[in-house]
C-alpha cells in the first residue's frame, strides 16, 4: 500500500462499509449444528447487524493435531455469511492453544508467582514468552491470512483476545534477561538503575538475574518488579505486533485490531495503542453500580485519547447481564441502549456485543446475548432489534471531534511503580484519578485523557493526580506546558521517583516543587478513617480532606488554603504559583469530592475552559464537532428518573426526527442526539 497514512486508509474503507454505526457481536457458530446458522443469519439481518466477529477461540478446531489444519468449518462460515452481506471480523484464534499443545509442550503454560503451572482447560494458557507458542501461532496466522486474503467477508483482522496474564515460567526468565540486557546494555548499568547495593543484591551477570516471583523473605526490589512489569506488557505486544506484521504483509488493505480491556493493570496500552489500525475496547458496566456510567465514561474517553481521537471500536459489550460477578442482575430496560450511545457520545464508531448467540454448554452459559435463551419473544431481543434500527441512523466515524480543553494524566508505569507497596500510606490510583474524572465528568467537562510525556499544548489545564512515577521527559512536558501559559493542577505523591522507582534529590519531588514554588518538608499520610477540616475559599469553604498531607513551605507559591484544626492546623493544603500567565495549583492532601469540583472550576477558570451549566445528575452531555459547523450533541440520562435538561435551541433530535427548543425532557434511562447545522441525519 502506497500511502503515507495506511492506517487511516484501512479505516476509512473500512468504516465506509457501514452506512451508519458497526452493529453486530461475537458469532460462535462452531458451537452449535449448521442447520442454526440459517436461522441465525436470518435473525441477524432482522436486527440490523452487519458485522460479526468470527474464530475468536478456533485454534483448536482448526488445527486438531499440532500441524494438521482443517478450515472446511470455517469456510463454510465465511461463505454463508458473505452470501448475506454481514461482514466478518475474523479473529486470529491465538488467544487459546489446543490441547496438544499443554500436552506435548507443557512449558508453553504460564506459571503463577508461587510457581504453579496452569493447566490446560481455561483460555489464555499460554506464556507470551514461549518460543513453541510464538511459532506455533504465527503459523498459524500465515495459513489464515493466505486463505481469507481475498474473502468478500473479510473487513478487520482481530488478534488474539484480551491479551491478559502474568507469567514466571522459565522461558520468561530467559526472556526476561534478553529484554535487560537489551534495555541496559550492560550488568553495571542495571545495578544503578536497580539499586542494588541495597541489601547487597547486585548482579555479576545477566544470566544471574531471575524473575521476581515470591522472594524468600521482606519485598522484592521495586525497580526490579516493575522493569519485570515492563516486561511482560512488551512480551504481549511482541507477540500482537507479530501477528500484526504477518496481516499488514497479507492484506495491507485490511485493519487490524486487539480487544483492550480499558484500565487493564498489566498491559501499558499507551505502547500498545500505536501497534495495529485501531483501538477496540471491551466494556462491561456492571448494570447496578451507580458509578458504572462515571467509569465506562473514563473508559471511553482513555481508548479514543489512545486512538489520537479518531473514531475506535466498541468490540464487545454485554446486552444484559454477564455470566462473572458475584451476582449477574440484568441490565434493566434502556440502559444497555443509553450505553452504546454513550460509547458512540464519546467517539465509539460501532456497537458490538459478547455474543450473538447464548451457548449452551460452559462457564459463559449464563451470560447474556443478542439472541437470548429466551428467543425472539423476549424483550432482549426487541431491545436488540431496537438498537439496529436506530444505529443505522447514527453516521458514528463522521460525527466530528470533541474539543477536549482538559487533559488528565495516566500513566500505566506509575499504575505498578504507585502500588508496590512500599509508601508511607499504600495509594490507590485508580481511585485517586477517578476522583479527579467523576467531578469532571459531573460537570460535563470534556477532557482527554494522556500519556505521561506527551506534548500538553493542545490543552489549557492539565491535571495530575498522584503521577508518583516521572520520568525526564515527563517533567519537561509539564514545565514547558506551564511555561507557554498552561495551568497545571497537581496533588501529593506526585514526582516522587524516577523511571527506574528510585527517589529525586535533593528533597521531595524537586524538580515539580521548583515549578510549583513550595519544598516538601515531610511526608504525613494520615492514618486510615482520620479526617481532616480544611479552611478554602477556592474549594466552597470549609471541607473535609484525608489520606495523605505534604508537610510543605512556599517558596514563592501563594497558600489558598490550610488545615483548620488537629495535629496539622494551619498546614497548607493548596498552593498556587503563577508563572507569566501560566500556574501551577498544588493539592498536598485528598479533599472531598465537592471540593475538588469546586477547586477545579476555579482552575478552569484560571484556564479559560468554561464550564458547561449543571445538569440534573446522571445526566450526560457530550458535544461533538464536525465539518461545515455541523454540531451533535449527546444528552444521555443514566438515570431512571424523567430529568429536564436545558439545550441550545434550533437543533433536530435524529432519533426522533422532533426540532428541540430550549428545554428538553429526557424519560429515565433515555437520550436524544441533537443535530444542530444540518436538519435531518445523514453523514455530515
Ligand atoms: C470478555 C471476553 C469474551 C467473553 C466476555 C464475557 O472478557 O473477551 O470472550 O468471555 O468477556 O463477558
Amino acid at each position: 500500500m502506497n500511502d503515507a497514512n495506511p492506517r487511516a486508509t484501512r479505516m476509512r474503507t473500512f468504516f465506509t462499509r457501514f452506512g451508519g454505526t458497526a452493529y453486530g457481536g461475537d458469532y460462535n457458530p462452531e458451537q452449535w449444528e449448521p442447520q442454526i446458522w440459517a436461522e441465525d443469519v436470518r435473525l441477524m439481518a432482522e436486527a440490523g447487524v452487519e458485522l460479526v466477529t468470527v474464530n475468536v477461540f478456533g485454534w483448536g478446531l482448526l488445527e486438531p493435531e499440532e500441524g494438521v489444519y482443517e478450515f472446511a468449518w470455517l469456510d463454510q462460515i465465511l461463505d454463508l455469511l458473505a452470501a448475506h452481506g454481514i461482514a466478518v471480523d475474523l479473529a486470529t484464534g491465538t488467544a487459546s492453544p489446543p490441547a496438544w499443545m499443554a500436552a506435548l509442550y507443557p512449558q508453553t503454560l504460564p506459571v503463577s508467582e508461587t510457581g504453579v503451572r496452569a493447566a490446560f482447560g481455561g483460555r489464555n494458557q499460554y506464556s507470551a514468552s514461549s518460543p513453541v507458542y510464538r511459532r506455533a501461532s504465527a503459523a498459524l496466522v500465515e495459513l489464515l491470512a493466505a486463505r481469507y486474503a481475498d474473502h468478500p467477508a473479510l473487513v478487520m483482522w482481530h488478534v488474539g483476545n484480551e491479551y491478559s496474564g502474568v507469567s514466571y515460567d522459565a522461558e520468561a526468565v530467559v526472556a526476561f534477561r534478553l529484554w535487560l540486557a537489551r534495555r541496559y546494555g550492560t550488568i553495571e548499568a542495571l545495578n544503578e538503575a536497580w539499586g542494588t547495593r541495597v541489601w547487597a543484591r547486585h548482579y555479576g551477570t545477566f544470566e544471574h538475574v531471575d524473575v521476581p516471583s515470591v522472594a524468600g523473605h521482606e519485598v522484592r526490589n521495586p525497580a526490579q518488579r516493575l522493569d519485570f512489569a515492563r516486561f511482560t506488557s512488551d512480551a504481549f505486544l511482541e507477540c500482537y505486533r507479530t501477528e500484526v506484521e504477518i496481516l499488514h504483509r497479507y492484506t495491507p488493505h485490511i485493519p487490524v485490531t486487539t480487544n483492550f480491556m480499558a484500565s487493564y493493570k498489566p498491559l501499558d496500552y499507551w505502547s500498545w495503542s500505536k501497534v495495529g489500525d485501531v483501538v477496540s475496547l471491551d466494556s462491561y458496566p456492571d448494570p447496578r453500580d451507580p458509578e458504572a456510567a462515571v467509569e465506562a465514561g473514563f473508559a471511553y474517553d482513555l481508548v479514543r485519547s489512545m486512538n489520537g481521537g479518531q473514531p475506535w471500536l466498541l468490540m464487545e459489550q454485554a446486552v444484559n447481564a454477564v455470566n462473572w460477578r458475584e451476582v449477574n442482575v440484568p441490565r434493566p430496560p434502556g440502559q444497555m441502549r443509553v450505553n452504546s450511545f454513550q460509547a458512540i457520545a464519546r467517539g465509539a464508531a460501532s456497537v458490538l456485543a459478547f455474543q450473538w448467540r447464548g451457548t449452551r454448554f460452559g462457564s459463559e452459559k449464563f451470560h447474556s446475548s443478542m439472541l437470548p435463551h429466551a428467543g425472539t419473544a423476549s424483550r432482549v431481543w426487541s431491545e436488540v432489534v431496537a438498537l439496529g434500527g436506530e444505529l443505522s441512523s447514527i453516521p458514528a466515524a463522521d460525527l466530528g471531534s470533541i474539543d477536549a480543553r482538559v487533559g488528565v494524566v495516566f500513566g500505566f508505569e506509575n499504575w505498578w511503580a504507585i502500588e508496590q507497596g512500599n509508601l508511607p500510606r499504600q495509594p490507590r490510583y485508580l481511585a485517586e484519578l477517578m476522583g479527579v474524572y467523576r467531578e469532571l465528568w459531573n460537570r460535563n467537562i470534556a477532557c482527554d485523557i494522556v500519556e505521561p510525556g506527551a506534548d500538553l499544548s493542545a490543552y489549557s489545564l492539565v491535571v495530575v493526580a498522584q503521577l508518583y512515577l516521572a520520568d525526564d521527559a515527563t517533567l519537561e512536558s509539564w514545565r514547558s506546558f506551564v511555561h507557554s501559559g498552561g495551568h497545571l493542577l497537581a496533588n501529593h505523591t506526585t514526582a516522587l521517583v524516577d523511571e527506574h522507582d528510585a527517589l529525586r534529590w535533593p528533597g521531595y519531588a524537586p524538580q515539580l516543587c521548583d515549578l510549583a514554588g513550595i519544598r516538601i518538608d515531610e511526608l504525613a499520610p494520615l492514618p486510615m478513617g482520620e479526617i481532616l477540616t480544611v479552611g478554602c475559599p477556592a474549594c466552597g469553604a470549609t471541607h473535609t480532606a484525608s489520606n495523605w498531607l505534604d508537610i510543605v513551605e512556599p517558596i514563592g507559591a501563594k497558600v489558598l488554603a490550610r488545615v483548620l484544626d488537629g495535629e496539622y492546623a494551619g498546614a497548607p493544603t493548596v498552593l498556587r504559583a503563577e508563572l507569566g500567565s501560566g500556574s501551577v495549583t498544588y493539592l498536598t492532601t485528598t479533599i472531598d469530592g465537592a471540593a475538588l469540583g469546586h477547586l477545579l472550576e476555579d482552575v478552569c477558570g484560571l484556564a479559560g475552559v468554561v464550564v458547561p451549566p449543571s445538569t440534573p445528575p446522571g445526566v450526560e452531555i457530550v458535544t461533538r464537532r464536525g465539518a461545515r459547523g455541523v454540531e451533535t450533541v449527546f444528552v444521555l440520562n443514566h438515570g431512571s428518573a424523567v430529568a429536564v435538561v436545558e439545550v441550545r435551541p434550533g437543533g433536530h433530535d435524529l432519533l426522533t426526527g422532533h426540532a428541540v427548543g430550549a428545554v428538553l425532557e429526557v424519560a429515565g434511562r433515555d437520550l436524544a442526539v441533537i443535530r444542530y447545522g444540518r436538519p435531518s441525519s445523514g453523514a455530515s
